[in-house]
């Protein structure tokens, strides 16, 4: 059921909506804050220079053994709890053919998601599954593709395809592999890749702890990695997402261990009042408008997606704050991110930490078996 409110919103323009929101907020059109970049959301710890560029991903190596390790570690079959499967770390790292660690868990693979589009050569010969999982959960350097409305799925596709659809730091590699992935897919591909995740119910997978203090960590691929157990490092208004098992996670790439977000004290509570009211205050008697707009209104009242606007709920808060950030600046600047761009124009850094710690705190409903 799409309610009333949304269906007219689909008659007219995206943009003219946008532009209306926009006013209502008092907020002047099209001009990006100068706020600076939340680096820690695209996984680097200094700004980039000017010209920097992002190094392309080569295409996934030939499957062979890596010379630095020992050949027995490489090929000795390895195994997860709660799955009969057996792949080695050739397996693994092979991402033209995705590993299964549980095949039963979703809908038949095809082809797109196990082995990449038809079309895919060099970077672009790489498996769905390879960087978003089998199951669609992503990881935060990547996007949690399943659950989503097919409709919002083709949708960012066809915005990377036509190029509408950058991230803010032109360092990081893989959204421009996403980018030539989408080129090199055919409308086919895209529409089996949009109902096989779209399929997949989105399930917790995101573990939120407040703490002023995070373990140190080390950076792989854009990736947070605690290297330690103890946490000894200010948190610093930033929010570091680490898997909860390094070896789960990257080792084995097991699809049922989650990440932990370590986010600042205070800001689930900051977050869910901008999330409900938009900061909307009352004062003498009179409503304040506040910074934004409650996010309920458009992603649904459980914030779990509705009609063609995604699922926020229960996601990885950097890759949120990535994504509000490319609003802000304007790089995501896709059909329908006009909707988006009054919501994200006066947020400041510590709004959007304290919208994404609690939005990624909101436990998705669970899932009900036949539906
Ligand atoms: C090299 C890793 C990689 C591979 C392989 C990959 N993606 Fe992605 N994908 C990304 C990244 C990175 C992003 C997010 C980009 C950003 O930060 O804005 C993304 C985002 C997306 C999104 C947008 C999600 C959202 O919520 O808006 C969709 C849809 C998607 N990918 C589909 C696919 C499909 C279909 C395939 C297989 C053909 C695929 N991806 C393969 C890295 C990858
Ligand atoms: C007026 C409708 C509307 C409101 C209100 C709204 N959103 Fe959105 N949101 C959208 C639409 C439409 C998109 C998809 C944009 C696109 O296609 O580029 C979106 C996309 C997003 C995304 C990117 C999701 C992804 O998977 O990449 C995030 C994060 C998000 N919204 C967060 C919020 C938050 C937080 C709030 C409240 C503070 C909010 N939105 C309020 C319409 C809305």
């Amino acid at each position: 059921m799409i309610p009333p409110h949304l269906i007219r919103i689909r008659q007219v323009s995206r943009p003219v909506i946008g532009l209306v929101l926009g006013f209502m907020l008092g907020a002047s059109w099209l001009h990006a804050t100068g706020e600076p970049e939340p680096l820690w959301a695209y996984g680097f710890l200094t700004p980039p220079a000017p010209g920097d560029k992002a190094v392309p991903q080569g295409a996934p190596g030939p499957r062979g053994l890596r010379a630095n390790q020992d050949a027995a570690e490489q090929t000795k079959p390895r195994h997860v709890e709660g799955s009969s499967a057996a792949f080695s770390l050739l397996d693994i790292r092979d991402a033209a053919n995705a590993i299964d660690w549980f095949p039963n868990e979703h809908p038949p693979m095809p082809a797109v998601v196990a082995h990449g589009p038809a079309a895919g050569t060099g970077n672009t010969a790489r498996a769905c599954a390879s960087c978003h999982l089998s199951n669609g959960k992503g990881r935060p350097e990547n996007a949690p593709v399943s659950g989503q409305p097919a409709a919002y799925f083709l949708r960012q596709l066809q915005d990377f395809r036509n190029d509408t659809r950058h991230t803010a730091d032109p360092r990081k590699p893989n959204p421009a592999t996403m980018i030539a992935l989408a080129k090199a897919m055919t409308d086919d591909e895209m529409k089996a890749a949009a109902d096989y995740f779209g399929a997949i119910k989105w399930t917790p997978w995101i573990r939120v702890v407040e703490t002023d203090l995070v373990p140190k960590t080390r950076i792989s691929g854009n990736l947070f990695i605690a290297t330690e157990k103890t946490r000894t490092e200010p948190i610093a208004g930033r929010i570091i997402e680490v898997p909860e098992d390094e070896e789960q996670a990257e080792t084995l790439r097991n699809p049922h261990s989650g990440f932990i977000a370590y986010v600042p004290v205070g800001s689930v509570k900051r977050g869910e009042n901008l999330v409900k009211t938009g900061g909307m205050s009352i004062v003498d008697g009179a409503i304040m408008p506040g910074k934004t707009l409650a996010c309920a209104t458009c992603h649904g009242p459980d914030l779990m997606g509705l009609a063609d606007i995604p699922g926020i709920a229960g996601r990885s808060p950097s890759y949120m704050v990535r994504q509000l950030y490319d609003l802000q600046q304007g790089t995501r600047k896709g059909i329908s991110s006009p909707l988006m761009q009054p919501i994200v124009l006066n947020l400041t850094g510590d709004d959007m930490v304290a919208i994404a710690a609690y939005v990624a705190s909101l436990a998705p409903p669970p899932v009900v078996a036949g539906k």
